[in-house]
């Protein structure tokens, strides 16, 4: 297992459309606890794969707050979303790959989504509270959608001036 790096905002691999993940293979298997290893590290309670540059269908995430609970690592293999409640819920929303900014999104309160797991498995699941924010943050990610994308165009253009600012400052050599 190790980190890898993370991908900022602005960068042309978040915005596109990821491919599918045709088989369960190790290096998916490998990839998926790299993810959650970074996942952790950073720490964040979600990842997509083009975060870490690898334009495919999936993501981890574990949303499990309570602070005495075990860890619930979700890995989701081309996942998606299958039912929608009309009922909506508002987020304070950021992201590994935008550090230090944070917007409100409005999206459906619970999400149904199906996917498959490194088992191989079909695998189906409603979500509410913050892992249906999660679930949808990151799934927007596969579809090259940032939080960002849900705002006002005067805040994404201001927060994403600051992100070229910060990507300046914090470049690696
Ligand atoms: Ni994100």
């Amino acid at each position: 297992m190790s980190l890898r790096p993370i991908v900022l905002h602005p960068d042309p691999r978040l915005k596109k459309v990821c491919a599918p993940v045709a088989a369960i293979t190790p290096e998916i298997g490998a990839l998926a606890e790299d993810m959650l290893e970074t996942m952790y590290a950073a720490p964040g309670v979600g990842l997509a794969a083009p975060q870490v540059g690898v334009l495919q269908r999936l993501f981890v995430m574990d949303c499990e707050k309570a602070p005495d609970a075990p860890p619930r690592p979700v890995v989701l293999v081309n996942p998606e979303i299958v039912w929608r409640s009309d009922a909506l819920g508002t987020y304070e929303e950021g992201c590994l790959s935008i550090p230090e900014q944070f917007g409100e999104v409005t999206r459906p309160a619970e999400v149904a989504l199906r996917w498959t797991g490194l088992d191989g498995k079909q695998h189906e699941e409603a979500f509410t509270g913050l892992w249906a924010v999660c679930a949808q943050h990151e799934l927007d990610h596969l579809d090259g959608r940032l939080f960002i994308d849900h705002l006002g165009p005067i805040r994404r253009h201001m927060i994403t001036r600051k992100m070229v600012k910060y990507k300046r400052e914090h470049a690696r050599p």
